[in-house]
């Protein structure tokens, strides 16, 4: 039987290229996200090209919403292998004009989301004694980034949660680990920049003093942190790209 992967975030620019990369290794993969067109477009072009793909819509800041999209996922696919944690948020406001509202919107779906998806699949996981969680963090969460304390907050606050998650669920045979991207070639990302011109600096910055994270670079680290020769690395957060 295929192993099953739910991608939150799915139908995103990083989770797209997620969902892509483990239907082509023959997973079948639960595309989640608030993105019900995208998510639902996205999942047919897997199935075309001969893979498995379902998509199940889910606010992952919402805890009922959460416990639905799991139990329908494993009501379809009997089983779940993997989780990778990939919905997520940002906007660009400095603290001192940053609305309260904001703040929270931030942390409800990137830190609260990231707990409530983890908590739903890693009961699962314990009962059969197997499993691998993977949370999309950021380099941001580690070098912090002006304009979007909100956003560094909570990805600093999903490494955390990543690092105690995997002590508690060592014993039950379940890795947990985190990936932190630099700025990669998303809607996210490009939301930021103001031109086609400022865009092409960050692309010239040379790759040891930070530039742009590739799809192809979070996808083959992910692929690894799945596979076989991952299983006893836990706890840890990879740096993609050193923050600047
Ligand atoms: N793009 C970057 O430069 C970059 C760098 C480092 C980390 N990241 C992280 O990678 C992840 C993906 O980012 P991206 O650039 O692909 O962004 P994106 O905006 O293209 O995709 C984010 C996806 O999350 C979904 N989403 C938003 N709120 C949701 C909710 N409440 N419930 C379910 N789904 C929801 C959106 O519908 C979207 O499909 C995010 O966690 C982001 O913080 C991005």
């Amino acid at each position: 039987m295929a192993q099953v992967v739910i991608v939150t975030g799915g139908a995103g620019g990083i989770g797209s290229a997620i969902c892509r990369g483990l239907a082509q290794d023959g997973m079948k993969v639960v595309l989640a996200d608030f993105a019900e067109e995208a998510g639902n477009s996205l999942a047919e072009e897997i199935k075309r090209a001969g893979g498995e793909a379902l998509f199940e819509k889910v606010d992952v800041g919402d805890k009922a919403s959460v416990g639905r999209m799991v139990e329908s996922a494993l009501a379809r696919c009997s089983q779940i292998d993997f989780l990778i944690n990939g919905a997520g948020v940002m906007s660009r406001i400095p603290v001192q004009d940053m609305p309260e509202e904001e703040w929270d919107r931030i942390m409800r779906i990137n830190l609260k989301g990231t707990f409530l998806c983890s908590q739903a699949v890693a009961r699962r996981m314990v009962q059969r004694k197997a499993g691998r969680i993977v949370c999309v963090a950021s380099g941001r969460g580690v070098a912090g980034q002006a304009r979007a304390a909100h956003y560094a907050a909570s990805k600093a606050g999903v490494i955390a949660f990543t690092k105690s998650l995997a002590m508690e669920l060592a014993p039950h045979n379940v890795t947990v680990n985190a990936i932190a991207p630099g700025a990669t070639d998303t809607p996210m990302s490009r939301a930021g920049v103001s031109s086609d011109e400022e865009w092409k600096k960050r692309e010239a910055v040379p790759p040891l003093m930070g530039g742009l994270t590739t799809k192809e670079e979070i996808v083959g680290l992910i692929r690894y942190l799945l596979s076989e020769p991952a299983k006893y690395l836990t706890g840890q957060t990879f740096l993609l790209r050193t923050p600047r």
